[in-house]
């Protein structure tokens, strides 16, 4: 038997993740491209010196944790452990640096790989949002980038986050640094990991993130960053602190932050989001400056800034904060043949509605009309269209609104203006449900409810608006008699319709549709006078009960 199983530190994004993973790209794309970030996409796989020139001589991601091959050519490939170098490496060999308006900014998504040990959050591929803002050293654009992640966070739903700062100082700052850490640890040596002991040689900075070493009595007193940096360093490093601040913006700095790809100096950063339970599932976001990787590459010095999201980890914080339930997919209509001999006029229907925008499906099976409905509710489709030979005879379908269970027949040319309508009053609906009932006035739906005229009514529902001591919503002048003169010579009326010679509104009469959009009954009387009377809807969009 073969191993048909997916690889260790993988996963399969079924539909339901897939949409997710799409919905949180569409949200992080939007918020980027407000700050005028563009899109790149480059390879999956690069030369593998592309990593290990930039992110890589002393970092376990480049030295422990790539999948290095060789090619058919006998080339050094690796799939790309993280999204800067590739983009850099673009940068420079398409000449972007010529682009007189710099900086350039950047954003990519996709998966990365690392042979990690797979844990909650951690995978052996994983996707990736990152930004990079390239040629501009400037302590605001810093902070704007940390601005930036935070609300790429707050548009996602993720709110509780802690955003964790520090400065590993210039080149020359930090190896005073480095210097300062060997004198410290030296006589600690053997009592570090192996893995420590070879960063003592190689970046002994790498030692105070170590997770071995991390909680041993010599970690406490170590020489902190702070006292090496450069006064250059030093200031910038208070300067983005000094934004943040004066944002608002809530950071620790963390003395033992110093990131695990070589390409960074001065400011990095990292943000942690908890789910609701606690649960930490590592940094969602990391980044920082690095100003000397453009010109590794071949390009000009141009200094830059950036920072990657770990999607599978929003995700997991995401579904944990319940934060897709908004997002939940609806089918807009299922199409129901009950027979034969109507599939192909249904089938019609189906393809007509598509072309116009309508996502909808067809039952090819013909089941049993339950069968069907049953379908209808587990796809959660708003409608229904329910087919048979009468339907397909007389050129029409039945709609039935799975939500309210009302059923109609409809002209099939006159199915998406249904629709239309429909969405249309749940859109007032539910306008109205959170801004007020749609008559402009604030107000809760209770007991006294208030006519949209804007003004209160008794207790019998009636409007009073003409009564003595009202004033007429049309709003008119009136007379003496507080009768409302709109339709008298004149006098324009309120329901912005051109008047006959008579100047009478004939907006009520039959063939002349009312200018408060809602359907009369046969009397063609306007809802307006008649809107709080038992069963009838109000023009506000509410259905108004007795109360
Ligand atoms: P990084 O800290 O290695 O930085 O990764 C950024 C984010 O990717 C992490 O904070 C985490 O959310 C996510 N991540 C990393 N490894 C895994 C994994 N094995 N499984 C799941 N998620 C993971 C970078 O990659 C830099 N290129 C960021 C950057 C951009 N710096 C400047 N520009």
């Amino acid at each position: 038997m073969g191993n048909y199983a997916k690889p260790r530190g993988t996963r399969d994004f079924l539909p339901l993740d897939a949409g997710k993973l799409q919905i949180l790209e569409m949200i992080l794309k939007e918020v980027v491209s407000k700050a005028g970030y563009k899109q790149i996409i480059t390879p999956i796989f690069e030369h593998t010196e592309v990593f290990t020139r930039s992110a890589g001589e002393t970092s376990d991601i480049v030295n422990k944790e790539m999948y290095t091959f060789l090619d058919k050519g006998n080339r050094s490939i690796s799939l790309r452990p993280e999204g800067t170098a590739g983009v850099i490496r673009a940068f420079v060999e398409n000449k972007m640096h010529t682009d007189p308006d710099l900086p350039i900014k950047l954003f990519y998504f996709g998966p990365n790989f690392r042979y990690e040990k797979p844990q909650a959050g951690r995978f052996r591929q994983f996707y990736q949002f990152g930004v990079e803002c390239i040629g501009l050293r400037n302590p605001y654009l810093d902070a704007e980038n940390i601005i930036l992640a935070t609300e790429m966070l707050k548009q996602l739903g993720i709110q509780d986050i802690e955003i964790k700062l520090n400065s590993i100082g210039d080149t020359e700052s930090r190896e005073r640094y480095k210097e300062a850490l060997r004198d410290y640890f030296r006589p600690y040596l053997d009592t570090l990991c192996d893995d420590c002991k070879a960063r003592f040689e190689k970046n002994p900075l790498r030692i105070l993130d170590c997770k071995v070493d991390g909680h041993k009595e010599c970690m406490k007193d170590y020489p902190r960053i702070n006292d090496y940096l450069s006064v250059e360093s030093q200031a910038y490093f208070a300067q983005v602190c000094k934004v943040l601040s004066m944002y608002n913006l809530p950071y620790t700095i963390d003395p033992k932050l110093v990131r695990g790809l070589d390409y960074y100096n001065d400011v990095v950063f990292e943000v942690y989001a908890k789910a609701e339970n606690g649960t930490s599932y590592g940094a969602v976001l990391a980044g920082g400056r690095y100003d000397g990787m453009v010109d590794q590459f071949g390009g000009p010095k141009l200094p830059s800034v950036g920072f990657a999201a770990g999607a599978d980890r929003l995700l997991l914080v995401m579904e944990d904060l319940g934060l897709f339930n908004q997002f939940s997919y609806n089918l807009t209509a299922y199409i129901m043949p009950l027979e034969k001999e109507s599939f192909e006029y249904a089938f019609d229907i189906m393809l007509y509605l598509r072309s116009m925008g309508v996502d909808c499906e067809i039952d090819y099976n013909i089941r049993k009309i339950g069968s069907q409905f049953k379908t209808v509710d587990r796809k959660k489709a708003t409608f229904a269209l329910i087919i048979g030979s009468d339907e397909m005879n007389n050129g029409q379908v039945q709609i039935k609104i799975n939500e309210t269970k009302e059923q109609y027949k409809v002209n099939a040319n006159e199915i998406i203006p249904f629709m239309q309508e429909y969405y249309m009053k749940k859109q007032q609906e539910e306008h109205a449900h959170h801004h007020g009932c749609g008559c402009g006035h604030h107000h809760e739906h209770g007991e006294d409810h208030e006519c949209c005229c804007g003004h209160e009514h008794g207790e019998e529902h009636e409007c009073h608006c003409h009564e003595e001591g009202h004033e007429c919503s049309c709003g008119h002048e009136h007379g003496e008699d507080h009768e409302c003169h709109c339709h008298e010579e004149g006098h324009e009326c309120c329901c912005s319709h051109e008047h006959g010679e008579d100047h009478e509104c004939h907006c009520h009469e039959e063939g002349h549709e009312c200018s408060c959009g809602h359907e009369h009954d046969d009397d063609h009387e306007c809802c307006h006078g008649k809107g709080h009377e038992d069963g009838h809807e109000c023009c506000c969009g509410h259905h108004h009960d007795d109360k």
